[in-house]
């Protein structure tokens, strides 16, 4: 840790934990906060109904194993969400022996700072991470009993820990705005979802269940956000148990910020919540592929797009979750699935590279600061 490194000081349990392990308690520096304001982000959401939080995963990167990071997780999240440790090609394809253990060392960290758990996900319904070995699986096993164990079986071992499920994420083929036709919809048709979200109610009756999808509001995405539209309409006329769309909010992710369609955007969200839904931001990331090298006229530009974009979400009295894909710059999956042309590392998050607030964190607590209280989940 830099001697200059600024940040918030370490909470009484990490000081006590030592939790850089090689640490010795009286090495840890007494570091002032120095964002821009007194105030986390977990305490200005709160204050508004909202509970704010963000993907970490159990790897390189991880707030468990870095303090400086630990110590922004643990003082700026309400919530927390596994980036992968949730998801079947970490935990398995059979039931009966699945690997809990990362998923747990986040359960762990959540619990240790008192913040709330989502679980991502249950079934994510696209082709590209179902592996040929589950797809065999699937087959051999039977697609419906299958998945009903799946699901009981990893509802069942976090059991109250989790309070929202995204139980099917990314169902929809953006293009074509239908459901994507995998080793389970071709095998159950309709049926998967409701199999899929009733099993999630037997076996998790207390926590919230979500659909996920990543329709945004830039042009292109038209057919997403219809198809999507059409599901949650279906799941209402069949009487399938789902409360909340999830609006993952990789935003520019298609490629730039310029096509923003803001009337349609707020139609299908007035069409959405009109059903009954409640909303919530599971994976919100700035792509700034299309924006300037410049730092500073690139940090001003992702906050410029933040405070825009949730100005108008936390207009929405149902939405009261709040999660970025990651607090900081270093570790995005960005860096990995949508490089930038120039080589540059994406600057997508509310923390640099060296853990300092940018502009982008001062935009979401100024977010924050002008949202209506609403009655939230929290
Ligand atoms: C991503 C992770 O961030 C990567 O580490 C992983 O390699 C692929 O998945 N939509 C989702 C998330 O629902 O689960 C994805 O997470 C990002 C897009």
């Amino acid at each position: 840790m830099k001697p200059n490194w600024q940040g918030p000081v370490l909470t009484r349990r990490q000081q006590l934990a030592g939790i850089a392990g090689g640490l010795a308690m009286g090495a840890l520096p007494r570091m002032a906060w120095a964002a821009e304001d007194g105030a986390s982000l977990r305490d200005l959401a709160a204050a508004k109904g909202i509970v704010f939080g963000t993907a970490i995963n159990a790897g390189r990167g991880s707030p468990i194993n870095d303090p400086g990071y630990g110590a922004i997780v643990a003082r700026e999240c309400g919530v927390l969400v596994p980036e992968n440790e949730m998801k079947v090609y970490v935990l398995g394809d059979d039931p009966a022996r699945l690997n809990f253990g990362p998923a747990d060392r986040i359960a762990g960290f959540a619990r240790d700072n008192a913040m709330k758990l989502r679980g991502h996900t249950l079934l994510w319904n696209y082709g590209k991470y179902i592996s040929p070995a589950l797809a065999d699986m699937v087959t051999k096993t039977g697609a419906e009993k299958w998945l009903r164990s799946y699901i009981t079986a990893v509802t069942g071992h976090f059991g109250d820990r989790i309070y929202s499920w995204d139980v099917v994420n990314e169902t929809i083929d953006p293009k074509t705005g239908q459901v994507r036709g995998t080793v389970f919809d071709q095998a159950l048709g309709f049926d998967v979802f409701k199999i899929a979200y009733e099993t999630a109610r037997e076996h998790a009756p207390h926590a919230q269940r979500v659909y996920n999808d990543y329709m945004s509001w830039e042009v292109g995405n038209e057919t997403h956000r219809a198809g999507v539209l059409r599901l949650l309409e279906r799941f209402r006329k069949e009487n399938v148990p789902v409360d909340a769309l999830g609006i993952q909010s990789h935003l520019g992710n298609d490629g730039s910020h310029s096509g923003v369609q803001h009337a349609a955007w707020k139609r299908f969200l007035d069409d959405v919540t009109a059903m009954g839904y409640r909303l919530l931001i599971t994976e919100f990331d700035i792509n700034d592929r299309e924006m300037p090298r410049d730092i500073a006229q690139r940090d001003a530009q992702v906050a410029a797009v933040a405070k825009s974009y949730l100005d108008m979400m936390l207009s929405y009295p149902q939405l009261d979750q709040l999660l970025c894909w990651g607090l900081w710059d270093k570790h995005s999956w960005l860096n990995g699935f949508a490089p930038r042309a120039d080589g540059l590392p994406q600057r997508p998050l509310p923390y640099d590279e060296a853990l300092r607030p940018k502009p982008m964190r001062a935009a979401i607590a100024d977010a924050l600061r002008a949202a209506p209280v609403r009655k939230g989940i929290a």
